[in-house]
């Protein structure tokens, strides 16, 4: 294990959490470490004491340290960056850019995210666009690129999407290499990268990616309610803006005209959350400082370990693919209904999420699986953990209790 790269202990002391449950819900939402909950109460506190306006510009400094550490984050400026209540409210703003038009097609794969995929199939609805699903390698290591790239070359989709990590099981997409293709067939490539920030370094311009949208609720241990959007210096330039832009996205420069901001702000409301958006650079800049390098030679490998001991347990079956998955380790247990699963976990103050065949149509379609319980350990967690959560898996596994 990679354990010596982190001070594992103090990096615990430092997560109030960590001493009431065993914490592997990662990627539903991170445990907020101490200095990401004092930024936020620090700044609650100020607003009730000199009032809310006045309590922002007191910390607009700070405020504006959400664009220049989550542009650190990922390889960008400031300026391509954007706060949003969510990765879903990133995402939808960002396909409001688009004019689509009927005919035109959005080229996604079998494994990208539900609400992306109700999305598109919204457009589809409302503005007749097609939306095409590139095949898995058959291999199973994901989205066949050779496939993808013959369909951007004979469809020329207006979007190429692409889920980097999904919610449904560990698969990391090959979303660098699909973003060669991309930049060389000068095609708009929009990436979530919802699971993957806070757990892998990312860097917009290796990917190639024109967008990219994220929450910092997740692996990077920010506050709920809180996302991001990352706009290429060419979106911005190309004149790309959101269909609902509002006065701080856009100038109004005279009665039946308004003109966009340069930066991705045209892509922020006026209203913010600033307690949250200071939660969010706090955790931004404690991800930093732990390291984006330590952390991916760490959670990834810690739920490996986890994957590795519940598949050899009679009645489990791992459902994870890929080479190198990531820590999102998804399992049924034969027998069980999820229900009552989830319930013996959370019993033992463990803390796992259930996923359904509703979440993920091709993925569990392809494998067969109507549930699946997903734990999704961090750099946080320790060995000792996973094996306690593997004892009790050990132990519920052959007593199987039905819903
Ligand atoms: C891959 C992926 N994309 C997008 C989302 C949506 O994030 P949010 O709930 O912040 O809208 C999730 C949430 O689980 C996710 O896992």
């Amino acid at each position: 294990m990679s354990e010596a790269l982190l001070d594992v202990n103090a990096l615990r002391a430092d997560t109030p959490g960590c001493e009431s449950v065993i914490h592997f819900n990662n990627s539903g939402c991170g445990l907020l470490a101490r200095p990401v909950l004092k930024a936020m109460i620090d700044h609650l506190v100020l607003e009730s004491r000199i009032g809310g306006y006045e309590a922002a510009a007191a910390q607009a400094e700070r405020v504006s340290d959400f664009h220049a550490s989550i542009a650190e984050l990922i390889g960008c400026h400031a300026r391509n960056i954007a706060f949003a209540g969510s990765a879903t409210q990133a995402y939808t703003n960002a396909l409001s850019a688009i004019p689509f038009q009927r005919g035109d097609v959005i080229l996604t794969t079998r494994n990208d995210f539900i609400s992306n995929q109700i999305a598109f199939l919204s457009l589809r609805k409302r503005f007749g666009v097609d939306v095409v699903h590139a095949p898995d390698h058959p291999d199973g290591s994901g989205v066949d690129v050779a496939a993808m790239v013959k369909l951007m070359r004979e469809l020329r989709p207006r979007l190429v999407a692409v889920t980097h990590v999904p919610t449904n099981s560990g698969l990391v997409q090959p979303v660098e290499a699909i973003g060669r293709h991309v930049r060389e067939l000068d095609l708009l490539y929009l990436v979530d990268a919802c699971q993957s920030v806070g757990q892998y370094p990312i860097d917009v311009h290796q990917i190639g990616c024109d967008l990219l949208t994220a929450t910092c609720r997740k692996f990077l241990r920010g506050p709920r309610g809180s996302g991001f959007l990352y706009v290429s210096d060419r979106v911005l330039n190309d004149g790309y803006e959101p269909l609902f832009i509002d006065m701080y996205g856009a100038r109004w420069v005279a009665p039946g005209q308004y003109r966009p901001v340069n930066s991705a702000q045209r892509f922020e409301e006026w209203e913010f959350p600033y307690s949250v958006v200071l939660g969010c650079a706090a955790a931004a800049r404690y991800a930093l400082h732990v390291g984006l390098d330590s952390i991916a030679a760490r959670t990834p490998v810690l739920g490996a370990y986890l994957r590795d001991q519940l598949a050899s347990i009679p009645g489990v079956r791992t459902l994870d693919r890929g080479p190198t998955p990531a820590a999102l380790v998804t399992f049924d247990v034969a027998g069980w209904g999820p229900q009552s699963f989830k319930r013996a976990m959370d019993e033992r103050k463990v803390n796992s999420a259930l996923s359904f065949r509703g979440l993920a149509q091709y993925d569990f379609g392809d494998k067969n699986v109507d549930w699946c319980l997903r734990l999704s350990p961090h750099y946080y967690n320790t060995e000792e953990e996973v094996d306690m959560v593997v004892g009790f898996v050990e132990d519920l596994a052959p007593s199987p209790v039905s819903d």
